[in-house]
């Protein structure tokens, strides 16, 4: 078992072992009132609802604890969802006091968190997430939203976690697809800031891929410390958080081009990391070889590195426009000046995006 504490206004604990969803008394600590909302999927529900929901009711005899189940996938993150979240709330009665346990990926994270910011202005969020992308990112930070067709996580809110708990027994019925998009998130860190941990996760590959429970507690261990200690210093992305979407900007263009039904998130920033990185290269901030090195770690792991066929550049960059990170009248990036060294690099052209990306796209079938 391993904790990683995340300071700052709202501090929490990030807690990383087996078994942990079955600690109801650790669980139970961070409900406040009588009412308790499990939000999970429907892939997930089946396999951990019923015993979370028991170890939260046996230390919690007076409180009402229900589950709520959504279509797995990202075509989930949707405002009508949300909106559904909402009467469900209205219905059960929930209180200023309620919690919300988001038991599942990185969509019921966001979904759930979203619902847990917006009822009755704020109530309280445990998350407990169940992917290996989740446990190293989208369960961390606060970060809570739901897509629009016109683009990823548009509508949302900085909402922190009063704690996680993320059980890593769960990850043994994590899809394998599922489990590389994960590893995309991890390398990210050793990416932007960590070279001597991309120099570990080569080293721990076949490890990692083979489920093996030590490398992948400390895989996530290293992964949550270092998002605590950029989200404590820049809980609301005003700074260097924006160094944690490295690859993002690409990958919310394809992820929303594709309608949310192509390359999932994690492949996704896969492809877009190596983006970055030509990107990187072709403004003549970073070596070629970085990129080549970062591409060749992600195929180890199985990740995609090419643009999926038949997508439109020029319309992927019109989608880069909407992205969070864009400002009027010209694209900002996260770029890298070679491994480890992210930055926010604004003032990009069209241009040398379209240029660095054709040489990424996969030929046709
Ligand atoms: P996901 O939530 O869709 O989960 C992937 C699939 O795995 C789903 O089908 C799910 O049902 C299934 N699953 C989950 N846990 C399982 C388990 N233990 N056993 C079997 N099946 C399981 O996807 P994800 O990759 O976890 O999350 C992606 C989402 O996270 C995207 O919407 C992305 O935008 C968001 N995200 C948010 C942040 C943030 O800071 N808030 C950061 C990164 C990503
Ligand atoms: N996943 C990017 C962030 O949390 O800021």
């Amino acid at each position: 078992m391993k904790h990683v504490d995340v300071g700052g206004a709202a501090p929490y604990r990030i807690a990383i072992g087996e078994g942990l969803l079955r600690d109801g008394a650790a669980l139970a600590k961070h409900v406040r009132g009588r009412h308790v909302m499990i939000v999970s999927d429907a892939q997930v529900a089946p396999l951990y609802a019923r015993d979370l929901a028991d170890a939260l009711q046996a230390h919690l005899p007076d409180a009402r604890v229900i589950v709520s189940c959504i279509p797995a996938g990202e075509a989930s993150k949707t405002l009508d969802r949300f909106a559904e979240l909402m009467r469900e709330l209205a219905d059960f009665g929930a209180t200023r006091d309620a919690c919300i346990v988001a038991l599942g990926g990185g969509v019921v994270g966001d979904l759930a968190g979203f619902a847990a910011a917006c009822w009755m202005r704020g109530i309280d969020c445990v998350q407990v997430p169940t992917t290996l992308l989740a446990m190293v990112d989208s369960s961390v930070g606060g970060k809570t939203a739901v897509d629009l067709p016109q683009g990823k996580n548009l509508v949302g809110a900085f909402h922190p976690p009063r704690a996680v708990f993320a059980d890593t027994a769960t990850l043994r019925t994590l899809p394998d697809r599922e489990l590389r998009a994960g590893l995309a998130e991890v390398v990210k860190y050793g990416a932007i800031r960590d070279i001597a941990f991309l120099d570990w996760l080569q080293a721990h590959a076949d490890a990692l891929l083979a489920r093996d429970p030590a490398a992948l507690v400390e895989a996530i261990a290293r992964s949550c410390a270092h998002k605590a200690d950029i989200v404590e210093r820049d809980p609301r992305e005003r700074g260097e958080r924006a160094l944690l979407n490295f690859g993002h900007t690409f990958a919310h263009a394809i992820e929303t081009e594709q309608g949310y039904g192509g390359l999932n998130h994690g492949e996704a920033v896969s492809v877009g990391m190596v983006c970055a990185a030509h990107l990187s290269s072709r403004l003549g901030m970073a070596p070629e070889s970085d990129a080549t090195r970062l591409a060749a770690l992600l195929t180890r792991f199985g990740l995609p590195v090419a643009i999926p066929a038949g997508l439109d550049l020029a319309a992927l960059v019109d989608r880069m426009r909407l992205d969070k990170k864009a400002t009027a009248g010209s694209l900002r990036f996260v770029l890298w000046r070679g491994a480890g060294k992210a930055e926010i690099t604004p003032g990009v052209k069209d241009a040398d995006v379209l240029a660095a990306m054709r040489p990424l796209q996969s030929a046709p079938p």
